[in-house]
């Protein structure tokens, strides 16, 4: 028994030739005494014919069930014209089976494999993943991140840099969230972390001279899950010596995904990407990852407002605060109930309220409007190039709030007025980041990114007495407004990094205890060097158009890290905690959360 095509590659040219086929049923029709089988491999569909002429394949095939496995031996015959399949690739032929034989039954599947059909719920996909992923749809997914990776190891091959494995069994290594933790049977009561990334590995292979290397890196982050982030991702990690800033980091991404998107998606991608300042991008978008597929900027209206008696305004701009606002384009045809759902959605992002002012032809319909002056008018409509017929949404207040609650406004907006073109491919490189930000409960620095990265040497002399006025060289990369990588140069001498660590509040003792392995490192020569990492399981949804990377991961968790398939995570057993000298301390709470599952 020997597999001598794959359904889904059937054509004209294999008419009259006889094949043997291995897959599943996909569906099957009883037509008038002619039994018809769609069958599915990983390639595509293909028609099977049964006659009842031959009685005893026939009998089998009747009695055939949705995905069982089946192997069939049969002629390739052209359709007659009325029958061809013009939605089909194989379409215009079918294979008479002449032999069956039934490799394995399957029991009725819990949801259809049918293309389309993704209504069933996600925790029943999830639990039956196998079956989820024989969908014609997910295949190609699979398919695409396999090409994907394959095509960035050739990229990164041809220019030099080697993939090495760095250790999953590890210190932990700060990227902002909680480790995954595991515990140590041969040192009871110490534990491992899982790598948030492999941030410090890949610094110390350019202490060891690798000089360009890259890893498929799986990470692992115990977060507030999303649907663009998993507790256990991949990045394409790379890192490079010799780089004095980030022009050499930038332009090999730039050229690695042009060659990505070329070889995967035949799309031509323009570079290089645009490059947009931290300060820019939140001053004009309340994002650092602004999508660009569309306009609609914020529009400070803080000097076109002043003088205005209303009271929000005036009080806003006296303690120091903005008046921004974004003119949706035709918008003066919502509804009230229209504008208080837009302005609930304002709330609960955090703004007191939502102004709305409408133009018309005949002035301006809005509850401001008694306290604003013709003048006042004109200079809003003007500074906000308003038309008649466009809506104007204001917000009155800090800085960040205004920037952040109109960013996610733009978005909503962006989407209810179809103002995204879908077919766009938008990279943004955001620069200049600041090095620190202020952690109001903690009283004290944080790294922006992580405590590795380089400041921008014309802001060093801040370090001791601004340090939030200091510029980091990092970089983010953004498409289409997902943030799909991160990286900069890096600190690459002790002194620099001691006073890092000395900034962010971290006494001498505890800079050893976490990082003493590393800052000995940098002593024996350590070269300049940066790097970057791109978050792949978000890539390759945006190139499959997917909404969400549980889609483009092959066994991925729920929101709450669960794996539904196999049911983990799952109590150890009395020995194993022994072994590992742990105790378990129940507590009603996590008895109700393992029950809740
Ligand atoms: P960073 O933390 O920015 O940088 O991560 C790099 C990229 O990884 C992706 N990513 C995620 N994807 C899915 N699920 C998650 N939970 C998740 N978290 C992050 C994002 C992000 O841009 N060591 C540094 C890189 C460097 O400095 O070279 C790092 O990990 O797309």
């Amino acid at each position: 028994m020997q597999r001598t095509a794959h359904c889904g590659e059937l054509s004209l040219s294999a008419v009259g030739k006889d094949v043997s086929l291995m897959g599943w049923v996909h569906r099957s029709r009883d037509m008038g005494g002619l039994t018809f089988i769609d069958m599915r491999d990983r390639s595509g569909l293909v028609q099977l014919l049964f006659n009842p002429e031959l009685a005893s394949v026939h009998e089998e095939a009747r009695h055939l069930n949705r995905e069982d496995c089946i192997w069939v031996k049969g002629q390739v015959v052209a359709r007659a014209t009325k029958d061809i399949n013009p939605k089909l690739p194989t379409g215009q032929v079918e294979v008479r089976v002449a032999q069956i034989e039934i490799l394995n039954r399957s029991k009725t599947p819990p949801f259809s494999l049918e293309d389309e059909s993704e209504t069933a719920q996600e925790l029943v996909r999830l639990e039956y993943r196998y079956l989820d992923l024989r969908r014609p749809a997910m295949q190609r997914l699979l398919e695409l991140r396999h090409r994907v990776i394959w095509e960035m190891r050739t990229f990164l091959d041809e220019r030099g840099f080697w993939e090495v494995e760095t250790p999953m069994l590890t210190k932990s290594t700060p990227e902002g969230a909680r480790d995954y933790l595991v515990p140590s049977r041969t040192f009871p009561g110490k534990f491992f972390a899982l790598p948030q990334s492999p941030q410090l590995f890949k610094q110390m292979l350019m202490v060891s001279g690798v000089e360009k290397y890259f890893q498929m890196a799986r990470c692992f982050r115990d977060e507030d899950l999303r649907a663009d982030r998993q507790p256990e991702f991949t990045q394409l990690d790379l890192e490079m010596s010799f780089v004095f800033d980030e022009n050499p980091v930038l332009s090999l991404i730039e050229e690695l995904l042009k060659h990505t998107f070329k070889k995967n998606l035949r799309v031509e991608i323009l570079t290089p990407f645009m490059r947009m300042s931290y300060a820019d991008a939140q001053d004009r978008y309340g994002s650092d990852k602004p999508d660009l597929r569309f306009g609609l900027e914020m529009i400070d209206l803080s000097v076109a407002v002043q003088g205005a008696e209303f009271k929000i305004f005036s009080e806003t701009l006296k303690a120091g605060g903005v008046v921004k606002a974004l003119n949706a384009p035709g918008c003066a045809k919502y509804s009230r109930s229209q504008i208080t759902e837009l302005e609930k959605l304002a709330q609960s992002w955090g703004a007191k309220g939502l102004l709305w002012i409408k133009f018309s032809e005949n002035g301006i319909d809005s509850p401001a409007a008694k306290y604003l002056t013709p003048e006042i008018v004109q200079k809003i409509q003007r500074t906000a190039q308003a038309k008649p017929g466009d809506l104007v949404l204001a917000i009155a207040g800090e800085r960040a709030m205004a920037n952040t609650v109109l960013g996610q406004l733009r978005l909503e907006l962006g989407k209810r007025e179809n103002l995204i073109d879908k077919n766009a491919w938008k990279f943004l490189w955001v620069v200049d980041f600041p090095l620190f930000q202020w952690d109001s409960e903690a009283k004290r620095l944080q790294s922006e990114h992580h405590p590795f990265t380089m400041p921008k040497s014309e802001d060093l002399s801040l370090l001791e007495k601004e340090p939030l006025r200091v510029r980091a060289s990092a970089y983010d990369l953004v498409l289409n407004g997902f943030e799909v990588g991160g990286g900069s140069i890096r600190i690459h001498r002790r002194d620099l990094q001691q006073k890092i660590f000395d900034l962010l509040g971290l006494t001498n003792e505890e800079t050893e205890a976490k990082f003493g392995f590393f800052l000995r490192c940098l002593e024996y020569g350590a070269p300049p060097h940066g790097g970057i990492a791109l978050g792949l399981d978000r890539l390759v949804m945006l190139m499959g158009g997917s909404e969400s990377i549980r889609d483009v991961i092959s066994f991925p968790k729920t929101n709450t890290a669960y794996c539904p398939l196999t049911g983990a995570p799952v109590e150890a057993g009395d020995r194993q905690l022994k072994e590992l000298g742990l105790g378990i301390k129940a507590s009603a709470e996590a008895q109700a959360t393992t029950t809740k599952k």
